[in-house]
């Protein structure tokens, strides 16, 4: 089958389309032919050999997919489903675990559907992480959103909406945030033109916000513990800037604040906690309140500019790459 695979660690430049052997399942898995794949900022990771437990190269690249799944003698089913793995999800075929694997929504395309998974587990988590899933919605509560114009970080505005939270969140450019705002972000900060930490304390009189969403790493932790109010969390997610996360833990003491660690592949073996959040995520869903945003539709030929896009960060959304 095709495939796209990492050849050896580095850029964009290191992935190839390849021959590979058939995809297989062993038997707590689902074998599902895949139509379409969400870039996520862990595959640039994965292809530098930046990812925690990467198997050395040559590997095949994709951590979420769409598609059709297939029946044990290779047929297909009528299942449109979406998934989750760790690797092997940008080829013809891909195997998943039985419960990383979801129904696709009625009339949503295999893009929309591959464009799903990451993005709204990982908000859902950083939500649940920081403690505002059962807040009441006459409890007025902020967060910020770094990269709020990203995958994650647009999943983390609809979800924001549905809770009633007033959302402050940063991106490079006016024109995404413009966009972010559509989707009901009310406070958009331009980080190239303004210091977001003395935005934050502008936009809400000094008090700061209940959670940061924190995933660029270097000064930033220490940054978004300065935005929060009292007993506030910084939910740590990633390191975009490639820079290794700062933080003087004496900084937690003078507000009683906190920060969380979240890691959707760690997060993923957990069996009962990714159903409880499939609850919820379903019933959203269902109610047509989820829609995921696509910034563009690569086919898998031009992967090498879909992670191009990504890293240069110029993205709005999720990159998606069409696989078959
Ligand atoms: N821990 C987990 O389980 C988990 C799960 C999913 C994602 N993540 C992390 O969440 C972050 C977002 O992931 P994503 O897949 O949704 O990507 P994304 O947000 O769609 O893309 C990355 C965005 O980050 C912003 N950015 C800021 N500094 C950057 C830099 N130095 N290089 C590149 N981009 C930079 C860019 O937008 P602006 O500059 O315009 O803001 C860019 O569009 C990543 O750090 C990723 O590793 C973690």
């Amino acid at each position: 089958m095709k495939a796209l695979v990492i050849t050896r660690f580095g850029g964009p430049e290191v992935l190839e389309l390849q021959q590979v052997p058939d995809a297989h399942p062993a038997p707590e898995q689902r074998l599902v032919k895949v139509e379409a794949g969400g870039l996520n900022f862990a595959d640039l990771l994965t292809a530098r050999g930046g990812y925690a437990g990467t198997p050395k190269p040559p590997l095949t690249a994709g951590r979420e997919f769409a598609g059709i799944e297939l029946a044990g003698n290779g047929e297909p089913t009528r299942r449109r489903v979406m998934g989750y793995t760790q690797w092997a999800a940008f080829a013809e075929k891909t195997v998943a675990n039985r419960n990383l694997v979801w129904p696709v929504p009625e009339n949503w395309t295999a893009e929309q559907a591959a464009a799903f998974p990451v993005n709204f587990f990982t908000a859902y988590f950083a939500y649940w992480k920081a403690g505002l899933l059962a807040r009441g919605k006459d409890e007025p509560t902020r967060v910020l959103i770094h990269a709020v114009a990203g995958g994650v970080g647009t999943a983390a505005v609809q979800i924001g909406k549905i809770l009633g939270i007033e959302m402050y969140g940063t991106s490079s450019s006016d024109d995404k945030l413009a966009k972010v705002g559509e989707l009901g972000l009310q406070h958009g900060i331009n980080y190239k033109k303004r210091d977001y930490v003395e935005a934050i304390k502008e936009l809400t009189q000094g008090e700061g916000v209940d959670a940061v969403f924190e995933m660029l790493g270097g000064e930033h932790v220490a940054k978004s513990v300065k935005c929060v109010r009292d007993f506030g969390r910084v939910i740590v997610y990633g390191a975009a800037t490639g820079q290794t996360p700062q933080l003087d833990t004496r900084l937690l003491y003078a507000k009683g604040a906190s920060v969380h660690g979240l890691w959707l592949s760690y997060l993923s073996a957990n069996r009962p906690l990714m159903e409880t959040a499939w609850r919820q995520l379903s019933e959203w869903l269902a109610a047509g309140k989820l829609n995921p945003v696509i910034g563009k539709v690569y086919p898998l030929e031009q992967a090498r500019e879909a992670y191009t896009l990504m890293q240069e960060g110029k993205n709005y959304g999720k990159i998606v790459l069409k696989i078959s």
